[in-house]
């Protein structure tokens, strides 16, 4: 493994090539910037669309007993304090008497000097992370609101509309994606720790008796999609979460920790939440939001098992695992190894010369008929050859489709056929255009 160093500068060279390549910019960059915000560029946005895909026809589409749904950001401020985050949504925060700069505690070895100037820490305070706003033209406590910190309290509060609605048997889930906020007291690590961040969260009801066989499937099925998107799951360790660290609402969690370049950190979280959150909106509504099992003829709360998963921070364990240098043709390169299931660019198009309008228009008629069937499809003729597919490895494009004079029928033999370049090794095959769909489509993930 890399030490400490190589992989803090392969990190910031990785922040380089996303923000120059349009994967990831700086939050309002020309302002300044804002700090924990960031902002997806066009291969970004496709990257990120593409695992949002891949993990909704997983588990909405594919699945009989998923519910999907798109709940409003900001909630009515009673369901935050019935669900216990307006009291306990916090963090433990301590100021230095001397700069003023402020730290999570729990981040620091030292919890009596400031880590910047050295100057004494005050006393540990509880910050709570909510953002809050005003609703309406007035300013006074009544129009006080909040920007949801997880997605989850947007499919509890529907609950009951879903179950009105399909008359779903328990278990069945309901499943979200869409912004959280949190005011972290500080954002670190590019889009690791953000303030505006996004999750991909199941709220799955099950009778209270059949919790754990529930826990077990679902710790399976997060298995599943790791590997639907090509994590390396030698990087990803379960760790049971103790007690102490548990949030207010779980009876047990397990995280699924990443090995990020800057250490072992939370990738995603699988909770038992028991009844706690239609328990406490029920109380703090008025509404019961209890199910009525017609076989049993037993009424009960369910108990939810809740797998939830970033979306940024999937992005980024992809991303630092894709970063690869090595030696091609006697030259050193950097190239992103990410699997063609996610890969911004599926395949690109190349004319071998840009000023031979034959080459133009096959390509082009091979680069629509590409564009057709995968869409994330690439057409480029500028520079040569070598530089096209440098700047197609730099973005993890699996293959690179070149249109010569054979393809024309310059050698009989080789007519309607096109060179394929493969990323991860550079090898070239002779592929039969009408071949090229199946190809492409089926070749085993690069
Ligand atoms: N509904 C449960 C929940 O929100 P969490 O462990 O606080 O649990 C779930 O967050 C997931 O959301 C985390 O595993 C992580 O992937 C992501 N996440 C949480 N806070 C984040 C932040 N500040 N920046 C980026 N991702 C974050």
């Amino acid at each position: 493994m890399a030490h400490t160093s190589d992989r803090s500068r392969d990190m910031e060279e990785l922040i380089a090539l996303l923000k120059r390549r349009g994967f990831i910019y700086q939050g309002s960059e020309i302002y300044g910037g804002l700090a924990g915000t960031w902002d997806y560029g066009p291969l970004g946005v496709t990257l990120k669309k593409r695992v949002e895909g891949i993990w909704w026809k997983m588990f909405v589409d594919d699945r009989e007993d998923m519910y999907g749904m798109d709940a409003a950001i900001i909630m009515n401020p009673r369901a935050w304090e019935a669900s216990g985050h307006v009291g306990g949504f916090s963090d433990p925060l301590v100021e230095c008497t001397k700069c003023k700069r402020r730290f999570r505690a729990d981040h620091l070895a030292d919890k009596t000097k400031c880590p910047e100037c050295g100057g004494a820490l005050g006393s540990e305070r509880q910050f709570n992370m909510m953002f809050k706003t005003q609703i309406g033209a007035m300013e006074d406590a009544g129009s006080v609101a909040y920007l949801r910190p997880e997605t989850a309290g947007g499919m509890f509060v529907n609950f009951k509309n879903v179950v009105d609605s399909f008359h779903p048997k328990i278990p069945f889930g309901l499943g979200q994606i869409g912004k959280a906020f949190r005011n972290e007291i500080a954002p670190r690590d590019f889009i690791f720790r953000v303030r505006e961040l996004e999750q991909m969260e199941i709220e799955y009801f099950v009778h209270p008796s059949r919790w754990e066989e529930s826990f077990e499937a679902w710790r399976k099925a997060m298995w599943e999609f790791m590997r639907a998107i090509g994590l390396d799951e030698a990087r990803v360790h379960e760790l049971e979460v103790g007690d102490q660290d548990r949030a207010h609402y779980s009876q047990r969690t397990i995280d699924f920790e990443f090995d990020y370049p800057f250490g072992r950190k939370e990738l995603y979280g699988l909770a038992y939440r028991t009844d706690f959150d239609l328990s406490a909106h029920s109380k703090g509504s008025g509404v019961e939001l209890s199910y009525f099992d017609e076989a049993t003829k037993e009424r009960y709360v369910p108990h939810v098992i809740e797998p939830s998963f970033g979306v940024g921070r999937t992005l980024l364990a992809l991303l630092t695992q894709a970063y690869t240098k090595d030696q091609l043709g006697g030259e050193e390169r950097i190239y992103l190894r990410l699997s063609s299931a996610i890969a911004p660019i599926r395949v690109a198009v190349f004319p071998l010369l840009k000023n031979k309008p034959e080459l133009v228009a096959k390509a082009r008629e091979v680069y629509m008929a590409l564009r057709t069937h995968f869409g994330n499809v690439a057409f480029d003729d500028n520079g040569n050859i070598g530089k096209r597919y440098r700047r197609q490895d730099e973005i993890g494009t699996p293959w690179c489709v070149t249109i010569d004079f054979d393809t024309l029928g310059e050698n009989p033999k080789e007519k309607d056929t096109v060179t394929v370049r493969h990323r991860d090794t550079g090898a070239q095959e002779r592929v039969a255009i009408v071949d090229l769909v199946r190809y492409v489509g089926e070749t085993p993930r690069a």
